[in-house]
């Protein structure tokens, strides 16, 4: 079994716990990048999964907030991971 799978968390920290839609996305996922716009993606890496409707495991980074270049960077690696 791979070490990350059986490390150990504390139960409120581990998405893996809190239920199947709380996992953390596949990015490799076509189906999942045709559903979200390139805004949605820049908003939740800035904000985090709450302020989206999404799991608040996905956590804010608030030194983004200001840093649109930074986001947009990050948004525009997600999109390179498509399998499509
Ligand atoms: C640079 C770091 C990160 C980036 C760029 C990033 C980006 C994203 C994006 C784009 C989504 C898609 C949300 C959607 O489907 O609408 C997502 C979801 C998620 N992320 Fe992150 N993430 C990062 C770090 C983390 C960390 C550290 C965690 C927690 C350990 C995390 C947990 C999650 C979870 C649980 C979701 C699923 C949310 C849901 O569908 O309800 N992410 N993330």
């Amino acid at each position: 079994m791979h070490a990350l799978a059986t490390a150990r968390r504390a139960p409120e920290t581990d998405f893996r716990l809190q239920g199947p839609d709380a996992s953390a996305r596949n990015f490799q996922d076509s189906e999942w990048q045709k559903s979200v716009t390139d805004e949605h993606i820049e908003k939740i890496i800035k904000y985090g999964g709450a302020a989206v409707g999404k799991s608040p495991m996905m956590p804010a980074n608030p030194d983004l907030s200001a840093k649109d270049e930074v986001a947009k960077a990050l948004r525009v690696h997600i999109r390179e991971l498509s399998n499509s």
